[in-house]
């Protein structure tokens, strides 16, 4: 009898969306068993949505359907945990180019520290080749529908903590007005078709290793709606002010207004509470 072929799908899952689902499903044209396996470093500076708990509990709902998947959580290196859990193979997704020069150093670096381990990219589907967990947080927080993006029980879980914004809308809410009337422009911004190209780069600012977190937004003027970058840097170390600056206005179509930056020590709540 042959050995069990066992993949591992690591990643931050916060929280698991369509397109990991997809990629998961897939990876079982190479493996009997996957390892869905959510990483968390005691030394990551930016926290995230759910807890490492709350993200397992979430793949699991997500596969209960499924008994080869293995929602696991892990600390510490990919290589040595693959290698206690017997996993010779890494599956990732690979959505666009700019995923490419991330993904092929991490897949050395990996197979450098273990030469036992080999990475494999799956392509997703093309509808979920623009998604990923950092949009579809920022979509939820804004009030924004994310029904097509994640799986049922997610959904609901984002619902509980964002309500929808008509739902909000009617709440007796009693966040700060500034706060009530960017989250109005944003929703407004929606309809624009440029928003999601924003959320983009917004959320590529987020991943600069000198900013701890990022949300988008928008100024108002004579001239219309300005998008706006609230920023809180992490100690601007290597990053001055005009790198970030560079950075979040790099590969936007000509058509959207140049985006301001500001930098605060504490960004606001853009969702009614
Ligand atoms: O979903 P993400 O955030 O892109 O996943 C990144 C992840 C978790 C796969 C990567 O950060 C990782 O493997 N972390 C574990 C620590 C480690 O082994 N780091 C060295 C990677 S070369």
């Amino acid at each position: 009898m042959s050995a069990e072929r066992v993949a591992i799908c690591p990643g931050s899952f916060d929280p698991i969306t369509l397109g990991h689902d997809d990629i998961i499903r897939r990876s079982f044209r190479m493996a009997d068993r996957v390892i869905v396996a959510v990483a968390y470093s005691a030394t990551q500076v930016k926290s995230g949505m759910f807890t490492v708990e709350e993200r397992v509990e979430m793949i699991r709902d997500t596969f209960a359907d499924e008994p080869r998947v293995q929602p696991m959580s892990f600390q510490g290196l990919l290589v040595d945990f693959a290698r206690a859990q017997g996993a010779s193979l890494i599956v990732r997704g690979l959505r666009a180019v700019s995923d490419f020069e991330y993904e092929f150093q991490m897949a050395l670096m990996n197979r450098r520290l273990w030469d036992g381990m080999e990475t494999v990219f799956l392509a997703p589907d093309l509808e979920h080749s623009y998604l990923s967990s950092s949009l579809v947080r920022q979509i939820a927080q804004l009030g924004g529908d994310v029904s097509p993006f994640v799986p049922a029980n997610v959904l609901a879980r984002l619902r509980h903590r964002f309500p929808p914004a008509a739902e909000a809308g009617q709440s007796t809410s009693t966040a700060p007005q500034a706060a009530g009337m960017i989250k109005d422009s944003i929703l407004r911004a929606y309809e624009d078709r440029w928003v999601g190209v924003l959320l983009q780069a917004n959320a590529r600012l987020r991943e600069h290793p000198g900013v701890v977190d990022a949300v988008l937004s928008f100024r108002e003027d004579a001239g219309g709606l300005r998008p706006l970058f609230l920023v809180h840097a992490r100690e601007r170390g290597p990053a001055s002010d005009a790198d970030l600056r560079d950075y979040a206005g790099r590969d936007l179509p000509s058509e959207v207004p140049p985006p301001e930056i500001h930098f605060v020590d504490h960004l606001p709540a853009l969702h009614a509470a």
